[in-house]
């Protein structure tokens, strides 16, 4: 995983220009490098490895193109009028260190840049139809049905508790969607079947879920230092979180049900799946 890493960070230094004009390039460099799990381009090359591994190019574009829309939706939601951080990813928030207005410049960029680096010239490497199903898989993610969608109503909620329905629906918008779509990006790139894209996107929905209901529990028991980002922010600003619905036990046993749930999907694939199942593995034991 620390090579894949290695190799997705030298990717997005290579595809986010430092010559964007009046500090916009040291602006987005400064968001997406350096810092990050980098968790959505490791379920993408995982999927895509799991999925036969046809097209490593749209693999490769695919998590360059989640990690990107992922980090601009941090920087937006660490500004001021949404959850007002200071701290992220271990260092000073995009806004703190850049201002509010280059902030929300370098967060319309980084999203506009995702379906750029998608779109390249079609090639054998990277032919059209895998493209549009790139974009459209990404776009759908992250916008009113997806991220965007999610982030109206976590901030629409505040003060109020939801009910389940209503606070799994928020999570897997907010968050779920673009982890889901990462894993059937990748195993579009992979060459997937239609006999096993329904177990993708099973294992990618409770996954994603899972992974905002363990931010949820890491917010109230973990440190500051170790998340890279500010402890207790839920409760501070009166966020409905699965702990504070079910308190910590249950939404720890909740988690790893998802958990369960993901690997389920797997069951009748083979061992080429298995940095998926490790990968699923992370995101429920992971400290930060
Ligand atoms: C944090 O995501 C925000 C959520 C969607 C829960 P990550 O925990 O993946 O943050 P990084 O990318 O590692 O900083
Ligand atoms: C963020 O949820 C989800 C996004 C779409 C960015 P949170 O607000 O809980 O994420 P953190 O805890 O600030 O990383
Ligand atoms: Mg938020
Ligand atoms: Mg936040
Ligand atoms: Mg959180």
């Amino acid at each position: 995983m620390a090579n894949e890493q290695r190799r997705i960070e030298t990717l997005l230094g290579t595809m986010v220009p430092r010559e964007a004009p009046a500090g916009l390039g040291e602006s987005m460099r400064y968001a997406v490098l350096d810092g990050g799990k980098r968790i959505r381009p490791l379920l993408v090359m995982a999927a895509a490895e799991a999925a036969g591994g046809r097209h490593p190019e749209g693999a490769d574009r695919a998590a360059v193109a989640v990690e990107l829309i992922h980090a601009y939706s941090l920087v937006h939601d660490d500004m001021p009028c949404m959850d007002n951080d200071l701290l992220r990813r271990g260092k000073p928030t995009v806004h703190v260190k850049f201002g509010e207005a280059q902030a929300m410049l370098a967060g319309d960029a980084m999203q506009a840049l995702a379906f750029e680096v998608l779109t390249p010239e079609p090639s054998a490497q990277l032919p059209c139809a895998l493209q549009a199903r790139l974009v459209a898989l990404l776009a759908r993610a992250s916008g009113h049905a997806g991220m965007a969608g999610g982030q109206a109503i976590d901030l629409a909620s505040v003060g109020r508790p939801l009910d389940e329905a209503a606070l799994r629906d928020m999570h897997r918008r907010k968050t779920g969607e673009l982890l889901c779509a990462s894993v059937l990006m990748g195993a579009a790139s992979g060459g997937e079947t239609a006999v096993v894209e329904p177990h993708f996107h099973a294992f990618g929905q409770a996954l994603g879920v899972a992974f905002q209901v363990v931010d949820d529990i890491l917010d109230v028991t973990q440190a500051s230092e170790v998340l890279g980002k500010t402890a207790g922010k839920d409760q501070d600003a009166n966020k409905p979180t699965y702990v504070s619905m079910l308190g910590l036990e249950a939404a720890r046993q909740y988690a790893a049900q998802l958990h369960a749930q993901a690997l389920q999907a797997l069951a009748t694939c083979g061992p080429e799946a298995d940095k998926l199942r490790w990968l699923a593995d992370k995101v429920l034991h992971r400290q930060h």
